[in-house]
């Protein structure tokens, strides 16, 4: 009987550890980008020199840059705008899209 308990509470145990990590949706955070693409370019890569580069850069950074948008604790007209309806799910999904991206660094002075 106490074994069975054990077996029970551990099978729960799981469960609960399992669900906040659900792992982020880099899929749907290409679809989500759609709405971010006429400023940070379709894969991450600005054109308006106002505008920061996204591809390759860490997902954690990321997040935190849009949780500050939408905290207020970090301003822009437009980004302020757009990330307000973001749930944290879709955050996650884009911030997994846009790291995801490979860039490469070119050295101009190494030869
Ligand atoms: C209308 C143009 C526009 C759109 C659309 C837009 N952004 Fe931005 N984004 C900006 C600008 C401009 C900045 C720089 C703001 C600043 O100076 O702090 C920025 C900054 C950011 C940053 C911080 C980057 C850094 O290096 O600090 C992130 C992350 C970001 N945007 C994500 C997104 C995501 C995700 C979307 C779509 C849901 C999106 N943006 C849509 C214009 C836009």
């Amino acid at each position: 009987m106490e074994h069975e308990m054990k077996k029970v509470l551990s099978l729960l145990i799981a469960v609960v550890v399992a669900l906040p990590v659900a792992a982020a949706d880099p899929k749907n955070g290409k679809s989500l980008s759609r709405k971010c693409s006429a400023c940070h370019g379709k894969l991450g890569i600005a054109r308006d020199p106002e505008v920061p580069h996204l591809a390759g850069q860490s997902a954690r950074y990321i997040e935190k840059s849009i949780m500050d948008f939408q905290k207020g604790e970090r301003q822009d007209r437009r980004m302020s705008l757009i990330v307000k309806n973001l749930s944290k799910a879709d955050i996650k999904d884009l911030a997994a899209w846009y790291s995801s991206l490979e860039i490469s660094v070119v050295d101009p002075n190494s030869n």
